[in-house]
């Protein structure tokens, strides 16, 4: 085991704060990185974070995960819906993968309902604001066999 987990984040999400706060609250990214690195740390994980507004970069960053990461919490974002290539990378990468949504995408617009990316995930967590983060995080620990504290 690497005891590294990478913190991945997909497009508009660098806006969290200031955007549409009413819907995905008023954490940045920031806060939720700081969050998420410290309870890795306890854990005795790594944490790396890194965002991207762009498909192909997130992909990358998915496929270099390979080299040096026990696993992956990723919010993709509006890619949820759409993207064949990040459904792709995420099972040819063999990683697992927790899909983390501050909202519930289930309750909102109906083209929100579906995800191209939970079927090769190990699960999704939706719906908790940024607990969703600190839960997709406990998901995975536990699938890699860490205990709880
Ligand atoms: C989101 C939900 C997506 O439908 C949306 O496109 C986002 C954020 C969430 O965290 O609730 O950008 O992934």
């Amino acid at each position: 085991m690497h005891k590294a987990l990478l913190l991945l984040n997909g497009p508009n999400l660098n806006l969290l704060g200031a955007r549409e706060p009413g819907v995905y609250g008023v954490a940045t990214l920031t806060d939720i990185v700081q969050t998420v690195t410290a309870r890795a740390e306890a854990h005795g994980f790594r944490l790396r974070a890194e965002q991207s507004n762009h498909e192909g970069a997130l992909i990358d960053w998915l496929h270099e995960a390979r080299s040096w990461a026990d696993g992956v919490v990723f919010n993709p974002g509006a890619y949820t819906h759409t993207s064949v290539a990040l459904r792709d990378a995420i099972s040819a990468v063999a990683l697992p993968v927790v899909e983390v949504h501050l909202s519930n995408i289930h309750a909102r617009e109906s083209f929100r309902h579906s995800s191209l990316l939970a079927p090769v995930c190990i699960g999704q967590i939706s719906g908790f604001g940024a607990r969703s983060y600190v839960l997709g995080l406990d998901a995975l620990l536990g699938y890699l066999g860490v205990d709880d504290d």
